[in-house]
């Protein structure tokens, strides 16, 4: 019975930290790793929040041209902070 508690209790921990997490909620751990640690895209943990969020910005805009991010950075519209954050803190 404790074990099944804290499976249960493990999942559902996991799941809130996915959703209080939009870097690992849009799959940009994919290709910059789970703790942005960089795989087949660039490393991004510990850079500084407010240069994560203006490259952000950029790919948004199209200032910065890269077709894989110019897409994924639409899709982080509005959460560029969190994301940005979170990556900081790694
Ligand atoms: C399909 C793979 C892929 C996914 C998914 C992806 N990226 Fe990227 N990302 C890249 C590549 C490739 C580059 C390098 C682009 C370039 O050369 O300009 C990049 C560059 C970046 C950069 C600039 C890094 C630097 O060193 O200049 C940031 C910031 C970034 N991505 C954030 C994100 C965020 C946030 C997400 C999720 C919303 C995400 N990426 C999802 C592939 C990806």
């Amino acid at each position: 019975m404790k074990k099944i508690l804290l499976v249960a209790a493990t999942v559902a921990l996991s799941i809130g930290s996915v959703q209080a997490n939009p870097y690992m909620a849009l799959g940009c751990a994919g290709c910059h790793g789970g703790a942005g640690q960089g795989a087949s895209a660039p490393a991004l943990a510990g850079k500084d929040a407010s240069w994560i969020v203006q490259q952000l910005k950029d790919f948004q805009s199209g200032a910065r041209k890269n077709a894989t991010m110019n897409a994924m950075a639409g899709m982080a519209a509005g959460q560029e902070q969190a994301i940005a954050d979170f990556l900081a803190s790694k």
